[in-house]
């Protein structure tokens, strides 16, 4: 991908649906035999590998063809229906592709009384475990062992509702908790559970499914387990990363980009840091409006923590931001412990970055050049394009397959607004 900054982004951006809402929704498919129809489902690499990965496991997955739609970034519309699991096994060739196809192993044991899932690979950014997985589905009764590099869970005659404690914060886990126990028999207590809107927007789901799930929003989530769940009808709620993303894109950049069908409230502490940045951010009635005209960037020091703290999904993006502040910032992470492989690429472009453990401090340069620069995860990709969008001349992004898991048809959006992007053939 190869992008010649300096130009202001000016316009208007369509944020599509989440990704980390509309995978484990549609996971959350396998917990009936009847069919789930999710609405606003981005079109992205990791939404097409987990529906072969549904599919493997006999999910009926039809997506709706095109239509006269009124609000084209309404993303597609899916159906799931999982009559008959005919395979509790996810693979290690798909698995390893993603790590959010792990996710499986609670509905399916829930619901088929046993499941043989790889352990995952995905983004590295840091080792990555899956105990808490496991923890809270032995809670419930499961048994598990290790074998062959597979996970396999085992539940014969059911799970049993439990209270469960996380020992710490786990998005992933508290998926997999809240959709196995709306599948067990009697009440789950769910301590210490994510509050990550997308675990908000899963239990929404579940509820329409027919599950009676109490404290959404909360830490503490309450779980009434029933032994049939139904079909439902449910809408993906705006991703948020990308909403930040693109915020932070025109704050480097500058200009002024209405985030159409963003929400404000879902991302409320990256907005304040972006504020305290000197960037302008106002919500009106269709979207989120962002804008920063010719000001300087003051420099910021923020820690990533589990929401409503800062995302880590948005740290690099913010680092990139930094690498042109007045100033010197201080980023701590806290959540991955090696998710900083964008450091040695922005500094290609000239940034001033000192890392020790967990933290970078970032001291402002007036100038970034660019430069040829290596993709490496999801989100530091995006954080070489903010980068590039500042820098002078020419920034080529090499390994931009990473963004596709993740950014829906980004050179447009970003294009349509003014930028110089495009995807080089090869
Ligand atoms: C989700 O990953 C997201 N993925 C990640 O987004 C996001 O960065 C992360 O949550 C944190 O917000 C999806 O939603 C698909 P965690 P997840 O379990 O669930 C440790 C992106 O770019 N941990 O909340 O895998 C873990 O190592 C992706 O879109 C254990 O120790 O993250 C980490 O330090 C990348 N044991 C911390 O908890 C476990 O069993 C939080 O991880 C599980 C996790």
């Amino acid at each position: 991908m190869s992008i010649v900054g300096g130009r202001p982004l000016n316009g208007t951006i369509a944020i599509s649906g989440a990704k980390n809402a509309a995978l484990p929704l549609m996971i959350a498919s396998l917990l009936t035999p009847e069919r789930l129809t999710l609405k606003n489902v981005p079109s992205l690499a990791d939404v097409t590998l987990l529906g072969r990965i549904l599919r493997n496991h006999g999910v009926d997955l039809t997506i709706d063809g095109k239509r006269g739609n009124p609000a084209p970034h309404l993303g597609e519309t899916f159906h799931l229906t999982a009559r008959d699991i005919v395979d509790t096994t996810a693979p290690y060739e798909l698995v390893s592709r993603m790590r959010a196809s792990f996710w499986v192993l609670g509905p399916l044991v829930a619901r088929c009384g046993e499941a043989r899932v790889s352990m995952p690979g995905g983004c590295a950014i840091g080792t990555r475990p899956v105990d808490l997985h496991l923890m809270a589905l032995k809670a419930l009764g499961a048994e598990i062992d290790i074998d062959g590099g597979y996970v396999v869970a085992k539940a014969p005659r059911g799970l049993k509702g439990a209270r469960v404690v996380f020992p710490k914060v786990s998005v992933g886990a508290t998926h997999t908790l809240l959709m196995a126990a709306s599948l067990a028999t009697g009440e789950t207590v769910i301590e210490n559970a994510a509050r990550e809107p997308e675990i908000g927007d899963v239990a929404e789901c579940l509820i329409k499914m027919g599950a009676r799930i109490e404290g959404l929003g909360t830490a503490r989530l309450r779980v009434q387990g029933t032994d049939h769940l139904e079909g439902a009808v449910h809408t993906v709620l705006p991703d948020r990363i990308e909403t930040g993303t693109y915020a932070f894109a025109v704050a480097a950049a500058g200009g002024s980009v209405e985030l159409k069908g963003a929400r404000k409230s879902l991302l409320e502490t990256a907005f304040r840091t972006l504020a305290k940045a000197g960037v302008a951010v106002t919500e009106n009635d269709t979207g989120v409006r962002v804008a920063r005209n010719g000001g300087a960037l003051e420099p910021i020091t923020v820690e990533t923590q589990p929401y409503p703290g800062f995302p880590t999904d948005l740290q690099a993006q913010l680092m990139a931001l930094m690498t042109k502040a007045r100033g010197t910032s201080v980023i701590r992470e806290t959540i991955f412990e090696n998710r900083f492989m964008h450091v040695q690429e922005l500094a290609r472009l000239g940034a001033d970055i000192q890392l020790q453990g967990d933290t970078a401090t970032v001291r402002g340069v007036k100038t970034l050049r660019g430069a040829q620069v290596m993709a490496t995860d999801l989100r530091a990709s995006v954080s070489l394009v903010i980068a590039g969008l500042m820098a002078e001349g020419q920034t080529t992004i090499n390994r931009v397959y990473h963004l596709d898991r993740g950014f829906e048809r980004l050179e447009q959006k970003l294009s349509s607004c003014g930028a110089s992007i495009e995807r080089l053939v090869g």
